[in-house]
């Protein structure tokens, strides 16, 4: 009894000590898995750190404020005449990982800008459908390379047309 009661510290003891080294190995475990589920070069930094940020995430997130105010131009039937062409230079931004930029990327991008150029040419009647066929255009493009962002970009389309 008296050994019994000797050892109960020490069993709470190992237990707690199993508990803690389990945790340990999932924040460990969780450390390695991140960058390649998501890409390293994709994840949305907040607070956003201009020094790290490779210019083809610095033109993502124009193009995801451009967006939005786009979707609020639209919600009230308007469209902006002006065609974003800086946008353009999504083909020449140096991304975070040198490695996306390939011929899949290439087309995926030209994709999106024709989605664009659409939009800008739409009735008004096609606002949304066309708007929304743009969005799908960056999330095309993300399932690919960039997965991080798509539930955020998901919220960018217009749910009701
Ligand atoms: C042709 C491929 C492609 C298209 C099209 C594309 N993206 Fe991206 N996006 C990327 C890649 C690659 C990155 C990673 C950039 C980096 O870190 O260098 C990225 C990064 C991002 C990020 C994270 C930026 C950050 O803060 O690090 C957001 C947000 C984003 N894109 C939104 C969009 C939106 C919105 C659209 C459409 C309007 C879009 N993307 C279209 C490939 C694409």
């Amino acid at each position: 009894m008296v050994s019994f009661l000797k050892s109960k510290p020490a069993i709470v003891f190992i237990v707690f000590l199993c508990l803690a080294l389990l945790y340990q190995f999932n924040s460990f475990h969780k450390e390695k898995i991140e960058p390649t589920k998501n890409g390293s070069s994709c994840s949305i930094k907040e607070p956003l750190n201009p020094n790290g940020d490779s210019e083809l995430a610095l033109l993502m997130r124009e193009m995801y404020d451009t967006s939005v105010s786009l979707k609020t131009s639209i919600t009230k039937g308007i469209l902006p005449r002006d065609f974003p062409q800086r946008f353009r230079s999504i083909h020449s931004a140096k991304p975070t990982d040198p490695t996306v930029k390939t011929e899949t990327f290439k087309i995926l991008a030209d994709e999106y800008l024709k989605g664009l150029k659409a939009l800008s040419n739409s009735k008004k009647g096609e606002l949304k459908t066309n708007y929304n066929e743009s969005v799908q255009k960056c999330i095309n493009c993300h399932e690919a390379f960039c997965p991080g962002p798509i539930k955020k970009i998901v919220k960018l389309k217009f749910t009701e047309i």
